[in-house]
């Protein structure tokens, strides 16, 4: 990633930055009712308030207390520690009411901006500060949990009223997109660079940039669509044992798999519902709501299997014809709005195609955002990484739990994502953002 500059924030610049983190996630949460904020929908997601809560917390904790002399991450206890509340009990913490949550975020705020107005970054670690890093860790800190609430806001439709979502954007409708004959395109393999060394912005686990030997493979030129997707279905997809791994079948007969979340059939036609939009399904989008098992089924039913993350990756950024890496697939220009579905507004995916500029140096349509996407990989350490600043962002997630996701959503804040961001979740998980694209060998 090429940095042209060391990232230093103006006080004024941290001031926007937060505050633009801030004004997002009052317009996603104006719609509600105190009361439906203060529910727990779905015991997979925190009740809308604890984000909120949450929210003030991390940034109190790092903004202000941190700055005071070095804090563990655990040395903050209380209600919004995510460690010992976790979501599934979240429902039945005495919450604070909305008037006093929203409170809560402003005089935290308020402590952050006079200490920045006062140039008082007390004794804080230089590291932290350097490059504006811990402002923009707790930017996107505020990112990551406005897609969790979107997630819970998603879900709620189960026990009362619809989210009304305050959409502001109609995504362009879809165009053709160039590739070979069986809708892939190819990767040559070679030594190729992966992950970064910036320290602006990316999280510990992006870090160190390295590089990686890759045999040549192919990847599909758009993420899998519901059209596809539909076809697997409509071909005995989800009954046909042969196409499951054993622990894909186990988890898709226990939890009765037969379509995608939020797929409904009604005479004959499949319907689903993005937030409050319910639609027939539209076969040229991206398929969303499916999680790991189901995505590495349609890959064996579609003859191919998921990408690596580090054929991802490479497929997302690698420029083979000049040896170089890419921060976006389009360039190391941050994502605007026509170069990519991010930035929630939309509240669904758009058509395949729709973002002519979103086509990566190999010919990838759409690696950045629409829908996550979910890699063959399970989420670890690269070569030489160091824990920074805190273990528990993603140390403590290391291991063979948890899948590697890559690319980012249209719930996604446009700072929160790049070629090389990582996230990750267990196998059976469904309420995200997330669909996948198949890769062969060769
Ligand atoms: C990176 C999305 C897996 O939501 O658990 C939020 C982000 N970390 N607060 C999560 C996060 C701490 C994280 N994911
Ligand atoms: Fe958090």
């Amino acid at each position: 990633m090429s940095q042209t500059h060391d990232g230093t924030l103006t006080p004024g610049e941290v001031a926007a930055l937060l505050q633009d983190a801030r004004e997002r996630t009052l317009l996603l949460v104006s719609p509600l009712p105190e009361d439906e904020l203060m529910n727990q929908h779905n015991r997979l997601m925190s009740p809308v308030v604890w984000d909120m809560g949450h929210i003030a917390h991390f940034e109190e904790l790092w903004l202000v207390r941190n700055l005071e002399g070095p804090v563990q991450f655990g040395e903050m206890p209380g209600i919004f520690n995510p460690f010992e509340n976790p979501r599934s009990v979240r429902g039945q913490l005495a919450l604070p009411r909305l008037a006093d949550t929203l409170d809560h975020m402003a005089c935290a705020r308020r402590m952050v901006l006079d200490r920045i107005v006062d140039g008082d970054t007390g004794r804080a670690d230089p590291q932290l500060l350097a490059g504006g890093y811990v402002y923009r860790m707790v930017a996107q800190h505020e990112y990551q949990h406005n897609e969790t609430i979107l997630q819970a806001l998603q879900l709620k439709d189960e026990d009362g009223a619809r989210y009304r979502a305050p959409r502001a954007i109609v995504p362009p409708a879809g165009r053709p997109v160039a590739a070979d004959a069986d809708g892939m395109v190819r990767f040559p393999g070679g030594t190729v660079h992966v992950g970064t060394d910036d320290r602006t912005a990316a999280y510990d686990n992006e870090r160190p940039r390295h590089a990686v030997e890759l045999a040549p493979f192919r990847i599909g030129a758009w993420a899998v669509t519901n059209g596809e997707y539909a076809a697997f279905i409509a071909d005995g997809g989800y009954d046909n044992r042969s196409l499951w791994s054993e622990a894909g079948w186990k988890h898709r007969q226990e939890a009765g798999l037969a379509a995608p979340q939020f797929w409904e059939m009604r005479d004959g036609q499949w319907w689903t519902r993005s937030m409050d939009a319910e639609t027939p399904v539209d076969p040229d989008r991206p398929v969303c709501h499916v999680c790991w098992y189901e995505a590495e089924a349609y890959c064996n039913w579609a003859g191919g299997r998921l990408p690596t993350e580090q054929e991802w990756e490479a497929a997302a950024g690698w420029d083979p014809a000049t040896g170089t890496q890419r921060a976006y697939p389009w360039g190391d220009e941050a994502p605007g709005p026509l170069d990519a579905n991010l930035d929630q507004l939309a509240f669904q995916a758009a058509q395949t195609g729709a973002y002519p500029r979103n086509v990566s140096p190999i010919g990838a349509y759409g690696m950045i955002g629409d829908v996550w996407e979910w890699t063959a990989s399970d989420f670890t350490a690269w070569p030489g990484y160091q824990t920074f600043p805190y273990p528990e962002y993603s140390e403590v997630f290391f291991g063979p739990d948890y899948k590697v996701l890559k690319g980012g959503s249209w719930a996604t804040r446009p700072g929160a994502i790049r070629n090389t961001f990582r996230n990750w979740d267990y196998p059976i998980r469904r309420q995200i953002f997330a669909g996948f694209r198949c890769a062969l060998d060769g």
